[in-house]
């Protein structure tokens, strides 16, 4: 967008001005040109944020690449003779390429459609909803809106002595650049983005070792999910050390570091992965004087329908303190406009959202996991299915995984209101759509029972564990 000469006050004004073009700024900006308004869009770099650029997408495109190598690897199984697979990574990483830049100028061209004036700049939010938008050729440009949203994004944590530097030591924005696969690596923080690393790198043949300071990785997790995560890495040889610290790392001169953690032990590899969390990015998007309320972590804090302390403030997305996912940032967005409007929207019941979680096998979830729901008070019912028996996936020879379903008690002690639903196991990430309108829908195990299930399909497992439930079963 033209940035006009100089500082230009009130020469552009809009219905809203949204800081941040990721996943919770551009679902504010799409869905609200849907509706009629005049939107403006401020983006420092590329839309799409983290998401599209550093994030969900290409670290799928990687999953992916590396599920292609696995199914070549056990091609013979199938009585398909392939040569052994072998890795090239340049191809693979410009393939993950393609993919973002194709969303990209598809985002872009959206955009365009719906009219939304994309602002190049670093936007800052000052007083009167002025927003001072700082191009990286020097000039500014001054827009103004009847409502703000602050979309800002956030950015990965490191730990001290751990500062990424690009060669040996990565956190997730530089790792996916990597142009060649490490062989040996460690992952510090088993959270979601360091299982989806640790599983990427270990199908490519990375001998990877995942440092987590929790008693278990994937700590948001239902035990018995992470149970069969952990077995499932184990048999991919990834190495698995839980409720340790990393105390330092010594840089070797033949290439690689030495990772110190723990109680004196010490662990030699190429590469180190930094995936410790993320933390909010709103540095300098807030001018001083205006007081949209910045929590002790560094979130915006926002009300359940998005509104901040500044009235006709709203924030969304990574930096505001709820599950960092780029879905919940479209919710948000969608939740901020509708207030906007005026049409007193419900927020967002931020736990039964749905998770996912790409490494192999998937997790996806939502609801409570059983500790979860015993800690919230509730006498719970539980039923857990293996895909062992599950024909589809003996045929796709992936059986490690299950889906367990935690349900309310009812009096009679039968199993009654759908509390949680989680999965893990072969495309779960597909499958758990049935399982979140289940639990947000606040069904029934017997409501839920009576539907019927594709056969022979993955989800089967779904509907066979519900049945279960009933006192009743097929299978
Ligand atoms: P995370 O918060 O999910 O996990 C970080 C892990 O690092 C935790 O298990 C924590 O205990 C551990 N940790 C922290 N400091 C440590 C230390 N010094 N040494 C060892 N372990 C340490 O954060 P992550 O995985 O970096 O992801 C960031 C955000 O992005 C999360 O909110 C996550 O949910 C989201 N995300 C979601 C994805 C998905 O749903 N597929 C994919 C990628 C990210």
């Amino acid at each position: 967008m033209d940035q006009g000469n100089g500082n230009e006050s009130g020469a552009h004004h809009y219905d809203v001005v949204v800081i941040g073009g990721g996943p919770g700024g551009y679902a504010s900006a799409l869905y609200g040109a849907s509706a009629g308004l005049r939107i403006a869009l401020v983006e420092r770099d590329k839309v799409g944020g983290t998401c599209l650029h550093r994030g969900c997408i290409p670290a799928k495109e990687l999953l992916e690449s590396a599920a292609v190598y696995r199914t070549v690897n056990h091609a013979k199984e199938f009585g398909i003779l392939a040569e052994p697979p072998a890795v090239d990574w340049g191809v693979t990483v410009d393939r993950k390429q393609r993919v973002v830049d194709q969303m990209f100028t598809g985002l872009s061209s959206l955009l365009k459609s719906r009219k939304v004036d994309v602002f190049d700049g670093w936007g800052t939010l000052g007083p009167n909803h002025q927003v001072q938008v700082s191009g990286a050729d020097g000039r500014s440009t001054i827009i103004s809106g009847d409502a703000v949203i602050l979309a800002p994004g956030s950015l990965p944590r490191t730990i001290p002595g751990f500062e990424p530097d690009g060669r040996v030591v990565f956190t997730s924005d530089e790792f996916l650049e990597l142009r060649s696969i490490p062989a040996t690596a460690v992952v510090i923080g088993g959270g979601a983005i360091g299982c989806e690393f640790a599983s990427t790198l270990a199908d490519m043949g990375t001998q990877v070792t995942i440092l987590e300071a929790l008693p278990k990785i994937l700590p948001g997790c239902d035990a018995d999910v992470t149970g069969i995560v952990e077995r499932s890495f184990k048999k991919k040889g990834i190495t698995i050390r839980t409720g340790v610290a990393v105390t330092g790392h010594q840089p070797r001169p033949e290439g690689g570091t030495t990772v110190s953690f723990g109680d004196g032990e010490q662990i030699a590899v190429d590469a180190v992965v930094v995936s410790v969390g993320r933390r909010p990015a709103t540095a300098g998007v807030i001018a001083a004087g205006v007081n949209v309320g910045i929590d002790e972590r560094g979130f915006i804090v926002a009300d359940p329908t998005c509104r901040t302390a500044e009235p006709g403030v709203w924030a969304v997305g990574d930096a505001i303190a709820t599950p960092q996912l780029a879905h919940v940032g479209y919710a948000e967005g969608m939740v901020a406009i509708k207030d906007i409007l005026g049409e007193s929207p419900i927020g967002i019941d931020y736990s039964r959202v749905p998770w996912a979680i790409y490494c192999q096998p998937e997790v996806a979830f939502a609801g409570y996991s059983e500790s979860a729901a015993i800690e919230a008070g509730y006498e719970v019912v539980t039923s857990k299915h293996r895909y062992l028996g599950n024909g589809r996936a003996v045929i796709l020879g992936q059986t490690d995984g299950m889906v367990k379903v935690i349900a309310e008690k009812t009096a009679d002690g039968r199993a009654g209101r759908i509390l949680g639903v989680h999965m893990v196991g072969p495309w779960v990430t597909e499958q758990l759509g049935q399982g979140y309108l289940a639990v947000n829908w606040e069904a029934t195990v017997d409501e839920v029972a009576a539907f019927i299930q594709p056969h022979p399909s993955l989800s089967e497992l779904f509907g066979e564990t519900m049945l279960a439930m009933t006192g009743r079963s097929l299978h």
